[in-house]
């Protein structure tokens, strides 16, 4: 039997023996492609060779691509063939070989490699596609009644994304016996039932779709073939659904070993969704992307919270999905060796994001087990907008789960109300922290289009000499600018690098002959627009007038060096924790650094030191640092590294520094790392999930950062009245001795407690035969309290000891019993039950004795007078 690996590797063999090239699977996101959240389909990374946009350098290919589809993710597990992972077996021919060769090989492969018999294939062709009919019916010699003529909504492909190559498409069907059928007589491909299962699609690109929707013909026909690798194997191995393949199956085994279930009945849909989301998160988080609340993370989020109400559904209620990543990886690391470099990182993501869940799901389900069922008394149809959206919103329920859940009770969910909901929350977000700047944008946006593209010359100079284009001042433009008037300049060329890919404006002067002088206290970047922010110091300023523009030379020179320090760490941080590491945001000032990146653990001492080690190491290696300008598509080619979710323009600039960095960028750097002398991590944190955030300095910062810890030990070597290199046995001896003391006083204290027994005893109160001894401490805790009631109790045989303790703010009550006071009826646990809702919290214990603690010390004595009360009605 084939294997699925067997068919993966037949055929791309079938096809490299047909002169076509082996192309590796492209990533899961699509680089290329902003209209797509996934590759959805083989022919993606191809698509650029469809529209003839790129110089072909093969004409043939073949591949077997991931691929993720969000359509129907509902049915996914319930049904027998839906997927959201899968892979794609493909073929494509970029103005080559067209439908002639496409059906043959079909065929062949078909036939004599998988070995289908003849009599069982079907095909579908588009309605008027007589071309496809002759070469199915004459050259292959498919009977006239086996070849069924579908309309656009099954045998026409439209584009991957919002455009690209499409055309009409034919397809191959395996009739698996009347037995799986509906008996219907007109039961044939393209019928809803289990007989005729398609199987492979060849679509004959002729058009190209624009983001209009209108079609124009491609320069070059092209062939672009998809079959999907499970549902081929369900064929070939001839088993009933995805889930029995082989390399499925192995999962499915995975887990009903560790829940020791039986995959059968109830078990199976469970066990199918998390069996096809654990490994469609796998891949996805392997290939970069994240769990979030947008976009595609909004999908893998979906996905494993739709995964895990399923394990809770079979009884596992701990974070599970993310050790099914081991099984996956054994089991395609082979084929997909990325799954094997990052599957620690993958394991991190996925129990992360598993615990965060777990934490509300319990509560969630209750409360929409609430929902549901009032208004099933009611009998109401309709979950209400405002419940969804608390749902989401508290308790991390994905819409689409509870429209599930819903729908498993007949119900259903006010959509709009939802929508209502969320969007009066964004309203409020927006409002809280964009506050008055929205004006201001829209006027700087005005200005750019208006004064359009500024020259950027600081690159290579300092000062330069230029004209006033536009002046504005209160969001007007003005034609002059006087002295102590703040307000916009922007030249036709400038020295100035305005604020954008994270590194900061510069700062600087705008001066022009007579004295008269412009501080530049920030400068933007709108479009290709630079903007100078500021004051007039002296004179005035005119449209037209020719100016310099010279920029604060030390504080360019500092953040040129951080900046070179930003790409050097990013290298760094690649080597040391791995590739999936990719800028997720970053700072570049004069005076510091800071870089967002994706990695999901917090970094260990040694990881920091290291990542540290190499930066200085290349810094001090001397290394040049060049730029070069050149295609977007040349740079991706070499594999300079790009922001992701950045757009970047046709030409684009590259820093590359030896062969350790090389990165997209716009920004100002040193010409050679020497000159960043030396970088220092200071910090490393998260400032959300999935990514990690370190703060740096170099030259300047981290000057200022020793001198401020200079004066801290020059302080400390002062007040300890010790040379700075003894300040830590010092502070040792110092801190023994404070634990000594504390002891000693904690003793005395005990001590006197001890003697204070007799007066408490005197002071109790007798309730039918039982001395109630209560009484309230202060920074006694739950031991030293426990000592004194076994002390009391060992002197009086018939007693009820409350005590309350006032510790850290918090309230600690004590309750103890003897065995006679048990016998008359006291119980401790029951009282403390009721009680402790009095200091504002819960605890418990046996009927001689209890503890419990809460958040509200002031109310101690009105507890201890609660239980006095309680004991008197025993
Ligand atoms: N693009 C087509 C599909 O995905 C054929 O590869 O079905």
């Amino acid at each position: 039997m084939l294997m699925i690996n067997d068919l993966r590797n037949s055929f791309l063999n079938f096809f490299k023996e047909r002169d076509h090239k082996i192309i590796p699977s492209s990533s899961l996101v699509p680089k290329e492609d902003p209209t797509l959240l996934f590759t959805t389909a083989g022919m993606v990374q191809f698509k650029p060779m469809f529209a003839g946009s790129v110089k072909l350098e093969y004409r043939r290919a073949a591949s077997v691509q991931k691929c993720f589809r969000t359509s129907d993710l509902e049915n996914v597990g319930k049904t027998k063939r839906h997927c959201t992972f899968f892979e794609m077996l493909g073929n494509f021919s970029f103005g080559d070989y067209f439908k002639k060769e496409a059906i043959r090989w079909a065929w062949d492969y078909s036939t004599d490699t998988l070995s289908f018999s003849k009599d069982d294939i079907w095909v579908s062709i588009y309605l008027d596609d007589d071309e496809a009919f002759e070469i199915w019916h004459k050259d292959i010699g498919v009977s006239e009644n086996k070849i069924i003529r579908l309309g656009k909504e099954d045998n026409f492909w439209g584009p991957a994304g919002e455009s690209g190559a499409c055309g009409p498409c034919s397809e191959l069907y395996l009739d698996r016996g009347a037995e799986y059928g509906c008996s219907s007589p007109d039961c044939k491909p393209g019928c809803d039932c289990e007989r005729f299962l398609e199987y492979w699609n060849l679509v004959f690109n002729q058009y190209n779709q624009d983001v209009n929707g209108k079609l124009n013909p491609l320069p070059q026909t092209g062939i672009d073939t998809g079959m999907g690798l499970e549902r081929l194997a369900t064929l070939v191995q001839n088993v009933d659904s995805i889930y029995e393949t082989d390399e499925l199956y192995s999962l499915v085994k995975y887990i009903c070993n560790e829940s020791s279930l039986k995959y059968e009945n109830d078990n199976i849909t469970p066990i199918n969704i998390i069996v096809e989301h654990s490994r469609a998160l796998c891949f996805a988080i392997s290939d970069g992307a994240y769990p979030s609340n947008e976009g595609r993370g909004y999908v893998l989020r979906r996905l494993l919270r739709r995964a895990l109400r399923f394990t809770r559904m079979i009884g596992i209620t701990e974070p599970f999905i993310h050790k099914i990543v081991d099984p996956i990886v054994e089991i395609m690391g082979e084929c997909y060796p990325e799954l094997r470099k990052t599957s620690s990182n993958v394991k991190s993501v996925i129990q992360g994001e598993e615990k965060r869940f777990l934490e509300t799901l319990e509560i969630g389900m209750e409360r929409l087990s609430e929902i549901i069922d009032e208004l099933k008394q009611k009998q109401k149809k309709q979950i209400s907008g405002k419940d969804a959206f608390v749902l989401y919103d508290t308790y991390g329920f994905p819409l689409e789960m509870t429209v599930e859940i819903a729908s498993e009770s007949d119900l259903e969910v006010d959509m709009s109300g939802f929508e209502i909901e969320m969007n009066i929350q964004k309203e409020r977000g927006k409002q809280s922290w964009k506050g008055s700047d929205a004006g201001h944008e829209k006027f700087f946006e005005s200005l750019s289009v208006k004064a359009g593209e500024t020259e950027f010359t600081g690159y290579d100079e300092n000062i330069t000499e230029s004209d006033i284009l536009l002046i504005g001042k209160d969001e007007d433009i003005v034609d002059c600018l006087c002295e102590k008037e703040t307000g916009i300049i922007i030249t036709k060329a400038t020295s100035f690098y305005g604020e954008a890919g994270g590194q900061v404006g510069d700062r600087g002067i705008i001066k022009s002959s007579g004295g008269n002088v412009f501080k530049v206290t920030d400068t933007k970047r709108v479009n290709n627009t630079i903007i100078h922010e500021g004051e007039v110091q002296s004179g005035e300023f005119k449209t037209n007038d020719m100016v310099q523009t010279e920029i604060e030379n030390i504080e360019r020179n500092l953040t040129r060096a951080n900046h070179t320090a930003t790409h050097l760490l990013q290298a760094a941080l690649r080597k040391t924790l791995g590739d999936h590491v990719h800028q997720a945001g970053s700072r570049v000032e004069p005076d510091r650094l800071r870089f967002d990146f994706t990695h999901f653990n917090p970094m260990s001492r040694e990881e920091i030191e290291e990542v540290e080690s190499l930066v200085n190491h290349k810094i001090w290696e001397s290394l040049a640092v060049n730029t070069e300008i050149m295609t977007l598509d040349k740079a991706t080619e070499t594999e300079a590294l790009a922001v992701f979710d950045e757009k970047y323009e046709d030409i684009v600039r590259v820093v590359g520094i030896a062969d350790y960095s090389k990165e997209l960028c716009g920004g100002t750097h040193v010409d050679n790392t020497g000159k960043i002398g030396i970088f220092k991590i200071l910090r490393e944190a998260s400032p959300g999930a999935g990514v990690r955030r370190i703060e740096a300095v170099t030259l300047k910062g981290l000057w200022t950062k020793n001198k401020a810890q200079e004066n801290i030990l020059h302080k400390l070597s002062k007040e300890l009245n010790v040379p700075e290199s003894d300040i830590p046995y010092k502070v040792e001896s110092i801190i023994n001795r404070l634990n000594n003391l504390e002891k000693e006083i904690k003793k005395q204290k005990r001590e006197s407690l001890v003697c204070e027994v007799d007066s408490m005893i005197e002071k109790a109160v007798i309730t039918n035969g039982i001395k109630v001894i209560s009484h309230q401490f202060e920074g006694i805790d739950t031991d030293e309290m426990r000592r004194l009631s076994d002390i009391i109790r060992s002197k009086e045989q018939d007693s009820l000891v409350c005590f309350g303790s006032k510790v850290n703010n918090k309230a600690l009550l004590l309750f103890a019993a003897t065995n006679n006071a048990v016998k008359k009826g006291v119980d401790c646990g029951k009282m403390l039950k009721q009680v402790a809702k009095i200091v504002g919290g819960g605890g418990g214990g046996r009927k001689d004795m209890a503890q419990a603690g809460g958040n509200n010390p002031e109310t101690i004595g009105k507890a201890l007078e609660e239980a006095v009360k309680l004991a008197s009605n025993i």
